[in-house]
């Protein structure tokens, strides 16, 4: 099996997400720069995956701090995390890995400077492993969810590759083929990065799960055939009343579901949610390279100099989704009670 994210021997290893399904090929950081450099280019993608990356990129940064005068040592501390924090601005879950980590460095700033550089390593590492389990506990929730012998439309991708391992949506069919049920998954391309060709179609066939590979356009059509029984995505960002940031093409996908009256789930565990926001309208929406639209491969396929958009995300409104799958089980409307109640539980 594949790991999407690794800390070995005092570097990060990252799968180049860029070069798959060609490729698997493995790359190693040995600086935070380059780290917060991968994320942006994402040879490492999807919300949890960019936050267990980035708090491996922060303990990177902190082992390579040449001081040890822990005063110096936290003003260094505090440039790499800026750093590393803004090298993405939609999915909330790298802000919150930096934060953790930072979380680290204030609790101990009585520690000496080795001593803090081996609780940062060991947190970053926390990080990774929980991700993993929380993944697991959120496809036991979702997988319960799914009937036997249903088809999930699903978007982007937002299994194993986007996360520790496992995956937030692409778990929550883990978890219920685990549980015993045959489930089949229609996987949209994803234009213009491609994740669900790319990615998830990948990492689907290697699993043996059963996949077919649609481009967006073809969903409506695919639903009003009867063929899909569930939609189920991830999620960059939920605001505090459940609208939710998730790949460009995700909202497309649940005004459809529910035209057709397909329930619409949302899988993310509970770093994905910010409560510090009322609303979607909050959400801060990436802007990415032309290049991903004109270009394929390299090659351009659009008339040069034409105008182009690229939002890497869109946001679909609350009353459009159906249930929000987290580690501590599944929340539905209202949305805003509920999201908060799991915070306090
Ligand atoms: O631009 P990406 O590939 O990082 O976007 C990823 C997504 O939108 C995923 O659906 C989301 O991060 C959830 S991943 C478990």
């Amino acid at each position: 099996m594949f790991k999407t994210v690794e800390w070995k021997n005092n570097a990060v290893v990252l799968i180049d997400q860029t070069v798959l399904p060609d490729k698997e090929v493995y790359k190693t950081y040995r600086d935070y720069k380059s780290v917060a450099e991968a994320i942006k280019k994402m040879v490492v993608r999807g919300a949890p995956a960019i936050g267990v990356t980035g708090a491996f990129g922060v303990a990177l940064g902190a082992l390579k701090i040449k001081t040890n005068d822990s005063k110096k040592f936290r003003k260094e501390f505090g440039v790499i995390a800026r750093h590393i924090a803004s090298a993405r601005p939609t999915a909330v879950n790298l802000c919150w890995g930096v934060e953790r980590m930072t979380k680290i460095a204030d609790e101990n700033c009585d520690s000496s400077v080795p001593e803090l550089k081996k609780l940062l390593i060991e947190e970053a590492r926390k990080i990774h492993a929980e991700d993993i389990e929380i993944n697991k506990r959120m496809g036991k929730h979702g997988g319960a969810l799914l009937k036997n012998n249903s088809t999930v439309l699903t978007h982007c991708n937002a299994g194993a590759l986007a996360t520790a391992g496992y995956g937030t949506a692409l778990g929550v069919i883990r978890g219920a083929i685990e549980a015993g049920k045959k489930i089949s998954v229609f996987a949209d391309e994803t234009r213009p990065f491609l994740q669900g060709a790319r990615l998830t179609a990948w990492e689907l066939k290697k699993d043996n799960i059963d996949v077919t590979l649609i481009t967006d356009n073809m969903a409506g059509h695919i639903m009003k055939k009867g063929h899909i029984d569930a939609v189920v995505v991830g999620a960059d960002r939920i605001a505090s009343n459940g609208d939710t940031a998730n790949k460009i093409g995700t909202y497309t996908v649940a005004l459809l579901a529910k035209e057709h009256k397909i329930p619409f789930y949302v899988a993310a565990p509970l770093s994905t949610i910010d409560m510090r926001i009322q609303n979607g309208e909050q959400i801060p929406i990436e802007e990415r390279d032309s290049k991903e639209v004109t270009h394929l491969k390299g090659k351009q396929i659009a008339p040069a100099g034409v105008k182009v958009k690229n939002p890497a995300f869109d946001v679909t409104p609350n009353k459009l989704i159906t249930g929000i799958i987290t580690e501590k089980g599944v929340v539905r409307r209202p949305f805003k009670a509920g999201l908060k109640a799991l915070f306090k539980k």
